[in-house]
């Protein structure tokens, strides 16, 4: 069994809906630690001993999100620019990471067809995790398609809700259990699109 860390990262936790619900259908599992940096680091002190050891101490890593000005809240921002130190993260000596495989799980406003080149975000979901795909490579780390909630601008309906919740947990289990198939997941635009084709057995 391989250990997962989910970096929960909202900074208005009393006002979600598809995160918290997420975050319950994970939270409490066999080798998944969840760990909440808002609530941790209110002031953004990220004590980076800690978040290092806890990196170290899990064989995947997952920063879970509500999608924010096209990206990630701040706190994550502030995370990667403490904790992914040079000599620890990258660079010739900087291994600890390595192998390590790294899924960006986030729920976004908008629908999924406007993200593309004529839809009205302009780009694709892909293009705009180019920052993080290119952080994850220089840390020697093994890049997933992102888990992917859309159109959550007006709320989902609590079906919907428990549907997209019940999919991370199989997806979380999965990867915890070693039934992704990393061949047929690299190849897919997101890892719950068609989740199926992507689990080697369905938990
Ligand atoms: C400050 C802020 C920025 C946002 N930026 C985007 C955005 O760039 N693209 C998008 O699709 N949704 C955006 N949204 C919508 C959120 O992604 C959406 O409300 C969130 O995923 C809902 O999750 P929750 O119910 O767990 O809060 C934004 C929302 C806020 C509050």
């Amino acid at each position: 069994m391989k250990k997962v860390l989910i970096q929960f990262a909202h900074p208005a936790r009393s006002k979600s809906s598809i995160n918290n619900a997420m975050r319950r259908a994970v939270e409490g599992l066999d080798n998944v630690t969840v760990n909440d940096l808002y609530a941790m680091y209110p002031e953004f002190l990220i004590d980076i001993e800690r978040e290092q050891a806890l990196c170290e101490q899990h064989d995947i890593i997952v920063f879970q999100h509500p999608f924010y000005w096209y990206s990630t809240p701040a706190i994550m921002k502030e995370w990667q620019d403490l904790v992914l130190q040079h000599g620890w993260a990258f660079g010739s000596k900087g291994n600890a990471l390595r192998d390590k495989l790294y899924l960006q799980a986030f729920t976004a406003g908008g629908d999924a067809d406007t993200f593309q080149e004529h839809g009205k975000n302009f780009f694709t979901i892909r293009e705009f995790m180019a920052p993080l795909i290119a952080t994850v490579s220089l840390c020697k780390m093994q890049w997933l398609p992102p888990f992917v909630v859309t159109g959550v601008h007006r709320g989902l309906p609590q079906d919907k809700v428990q549907y997209y919740a019940e999919q991370y947990r199989k997806v979380i289990l999965a990867l915890r259990d070693k039934h992704v198939d990393l061949n047929a997941a690299s190849q897919a635009e997101s890892i719950n699109a068609n989740i199926d084709s992507v689990l080697l057995e369905v938990v």
